[in-house]
């Protein structure tokens, strides 16, 4: 397998090598933050707003940024530039650093900051050609799924309930209004506009979500940021899922019954394409 590139408080050095302390908070308390950055053809995608959304995720749990902007992208550069995959994912994970386990905040305590440069899996073409299968769960997180957290187990616990239902994303349903996916954003297609879920503190804010809602503009499509109630999954004519790793997908069944005619639809398909040049320009 090829090294993996990795970047442990302001060294590089290859995956393998990283050690971090039991008494890092992020392991004792998941009590970090952290982004997942897509790079295709060797160019980071939508570098800016991630590094936004980072440095907002580290302000909301109260870590100060341990870089500047500039210090973040030459990070980021630097891992690309190690690696010999054409498409990556890098990881970055801030936590609160190393102290003796006391749920306070420690003093004099620097954050710990993580990073690696991961392949970039492709798309399976039978889930691009057929479309994917999501389960509906009850939404177990806390009240601030706006912040990135590390702390992912009722995601880590929907995922793996659809997983064993035979579905490719759990979706999380809150107060009988669908939010989002384990690990995605979600769309719907009705009556030929589109609907997503408003950014508030009920869902993350997806850099995906951000650029399918831009091409859909490009498009002359009506999209609402709108709360979704569960029953239209049932009636939906589309649905879709975005995320920086599968970049959108089209769901073709939920809880088993088929979206639409159960096939992906032609308006996701215009925005798949869409999205596909838009990659590439970083
Ligand atoms: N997850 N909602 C949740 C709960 C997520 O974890 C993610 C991404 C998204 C999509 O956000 P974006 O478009 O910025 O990737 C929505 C990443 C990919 C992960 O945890 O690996």
């Amino acid at each position: 397998m090829a090294e993996i590139p990795a970047f442990l408080n302001d060294e590089y050095m290859p995956l393998e090598a990283c050690q971090i302390s039991p008494l890092d908070r992020g392991f004792i308390f998941g009590d970090g933050v952290y982004e997942l950055i897509p790079v295709y053809d060797r160019k980071a995608f939508c570098l800016q707003p991630h590094l936004v959304r980072l440095a907002r995720s580290l302000e909301q749990v109260h870590i100060q940024n341990p870089y500047t902007h500039k210090q973040w992208e030459g990070i980021v550069e630097n891992l690309i530039r190690q690696s010999n995959c054409i498409d990556l994912a890098v990881y970055i994970q801030v936590t609160r650093g190393i102290a003796p386990r006391d749920h306070g905040f420690p003093e004099n305590t620097s954050p710990t900051v993580f990073a690696m440069a991961n392949l970039l899996a492709d798309i399976a073409d039978e889930q691009l050609q057929k479309g994917v299968a999501l389960n509906i769960v009850k939404d177990t997180r806390w009240q601030r799924c706006d912040i990135k957290v590390i702390d992912l187990l009722p995601n880590v616990l929907a995922k793996q309930s659809a997983l064993q239902a035979g579905a490719a994303e759990a979706i999380m349903v809150r107060d009988g209004f669908a939010l989002e996916g384990s690990s995605s954003n979600l769309f719907v297609v009705r009556d030929g506009e589109v609907f997503t879920h408003p950014k508030d503190s009920l869902i993350l804010p997806g850099i995906t979500r951000d650029v399918i809602l831009e091409l859909l503009g490009v498009l002359g499509q009506k999209c609402h940021e709108q709360a979704i109630p569960e029953n239209w999954l049932y009636e939906a004519d589309e649905l879709w899922i975005t995320s920086s790793a599968k970049g959108i997908l089209a769901a073709t069944t939920v809880n088993q019954c088929p979206v639409g005619n159960g096939a992906p639809g032609k308006l996701w398909k215009d925005v798949y394409d869409l999205y596909q040049q838009r990659k590439f320009l970083g």
